[in-house]
């Protein structure tokens, strides 16, 4: 069912870097939620005090314990509340005194939370450890959309020649020659699809590069992007937090195995002109849930990687991204 699914998948909330003594709020599947660190690790709440209803995520971390900001009752990183300080001495702390506590990670420089009781496995990423690879991260970036619209973009080959016309692909060479997509090892993989590319990554060498595409979940996509004769790859992992209906935040961590000594700047700025290029056509999309009945749009051969993606969010019973409904207590 879609509410499973979407919430046992994690979803990133922030860097983990803008994690330190404060806690946050962010919000996952409509859902307001307070994160926090302490010794232990990160954690996660419903972002609601049940003394009176105010956010955890307004109050502080001290030794350890979430304390809310509004009569200070004390909650430790599994959720149980140990100090009431209005209690009078030897009075008995209710037991129901409880935060209801999330899964929550760090990993792969960010915090992930996972609101479901049965979480699927955090997702592989290779790269991120591997020597001589530097991975950057971009984002969040904040689209009026939801998720699969946006991972729909990002698997979207031929619109690389428009959108980003002199950047990632030339109009001169808008035609996408035949590719294959397979399910392997749970995920959907393409075979290498050749783009001419004007100006690689801001590099200045036109020439044809390789993406191969692959689709990790509902709200993961990557592409390695390699080309002929060079050595060089970049990998760019897409990772979308879909915080309300049609609210999202995207994180992309571009992993490169070149040019590890230049700064990271260029690679941000030139990977936010991108996703800029990007986020009106994506804002525009109608309907706001992608279409996973196949017969409500057009498709061309060339749109077969999207096509699987519409076909598994439909086998996997993924509502195309709505907010589901909150039916736990
Ligand atoms: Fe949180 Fe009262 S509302 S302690
Ligand atoms: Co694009």
């Amino acid at each position: 069912m879609q509410q499973d699914r979407l919430w046992n998948e994690w979803h990133p909330v922030c860097k983990a870097e803008e994690l330190l003594e404060d806690p946050k709020q962010v919000f996952v599947l409509g859902e307001r939620v307070a994160i926090f660190r302490n010794e232990k690790g990160v954690h996660a709440f419903k972002d609601l005090c049940i003394h009176r209803g105010a956010a955890l995520s307004l109050g502080k971390v001290k030794n350890g314990n979430l304390v809310c900001a509004y009569h200070a009752w004390e909650y430790d990183c599994v959720g149980a509340c140990v100090k009431i300080p209005a209690l009078p001495n030897g009075r008995a702390i209710p037991k129901k005194a409880k935060a209801t506590v999330y899964h929550c990670e760090e990993y792969l420089g960010l915090i992930w939370v996972n609101l479901g009781d049965n979480p699927s496995p955090l997702i592989s990423y290779p790269e991120y450890n591997m020597e001589n690879h530097r991975t950057v991260i971009c984002g969040p970036y904040d689209v009026n959309a939801n998720a699969p619209r946006i991972i729909e973009n990002f698997l979207d080959v031929s619109h690389l020649m428009f959108v980003h016309e002199g950047l990632l692909g030339d109009e001169e060479h808008a035609e996408v020659v035949d590719y294959k997509v397979d399910f392997i090892d749970n995920r959907y993989i393409t075979s290498k699809i050749p783009v001419y590319q004007p100006n690689p990554d801001g590099r200045s060498k036109g020439g044809y590069a390789d993406y191969v595409y692959e689709i990790l979940n509902p709200t993961t996509a990557r592409f390695t992007k390699t080309s002929e004769g060079s050595d060089d790859a970049l990998t760019i992992l897409l990772i979308v937090n879909q915080a309300g209906n049609e609210q999202s935040q995207a994180y992309m961590l571009l992993t490169r195995n070149y040019d590890l000594d230049m700064p990271d700047e260029p690679f941000v700025e030139f990977q936010d002109t991108i996703f800029y290029q990007d986020l009106d056509i994506v804002q525009s999309q109608k309907p706001e849930l992608l279409p996973l009945d196949l017969q409500a749009e057009l498709h061309l051969k060339s749109d077969a990687l999207t096509i699987a993606y519409r076909r598994w969010l439909n086998q996997l019973g993924v509502e195309n991204g709505t907010t589901p409904v909150l039916e736990r207590v």
